[in-house]
């Protein structure tokens, strides 16, 4: 297993649009697995590749027993209104309500580079946004009023030190940790 190096809240690298990738190479699907194992160290349900530093528009999801490997993906579609509590494995330690869409059409290239569309609701629906977040630069804080948005900014005052170079670093090790309320940290 690899487990790479998280980049947390302040790393610019979170802050940058993502590249569209042109097919899969060996390179990209070890990026996968290494994404997936990355996510399991941490406790996560998502993940998406600017959170290990990196600009390919590649992200994961790993809900209730369902992986979910989003290439270029798009939102086709959003209907509803649903308010869920959000973590990010980029931002520890912080937890907000966050409202969006209930569901989601999505439209992507899987791991193989073969187009598909999913339809998600539920904590599925939240974690695809989240994510599909990522690769455009966006984080769940900037969905959160102003108030909000600054209790949230506080608390990550208070952890903030804990990652010098804005690098959390996780080992195989984690892999075996039990899981913790980061277990929704996407
Ligand atoms: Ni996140």
């Amino acid at each position: 297993v690899a487990v790479l190096t998280i980049r947390v809240l302040g790393d610019p690298v979170l802050r940058q649009d993502t590249i569209p990738v042109s097919g899969m190479t060996p390179e990209l699907r070890r990026l996968v697995d290494d994404l997936f194992d990355t996510m399991h160290a941490a406790k996560g349900i998502g993940l998406a590749a600017p959170q290990v530093g990196r600009r390919e528009r590649i992200a994961i999801a790993e809900v209730e027993g369902q992986r979910v490997v989003l290439v270029n993906p798009e939102i086709l579609s959003a209907a509803g209104k649903s308010k869920r509590e959000e973590g990010c494995l980029s931002i520890p330690d912080v937890f907000a309500d966050v409202q969006r869409p209930a569901t989601v059409r999505v439209q992507a290239y899987d791991a193989d580079f073969k187009p598909f569309e999913i339809e998600s609701g539920d904590l599925l629906g939240t974690c695809l946004q989240h994510e599909i977040d990522h690769l455009h630069g966006k984080l769940f804080l900037d969905h959160l009023s102003l108030l909000k948005r600054r209790r949230a900014l506080s608390e990550w005052d208070e952890v903030k030190h804990e990652f010098p170079d804005f690098r959390r670093e996780l080992t195989a090790a984690d892999l075996d940790a039990h899981p913790s309320r980061e277990d929704e940290s996407l």
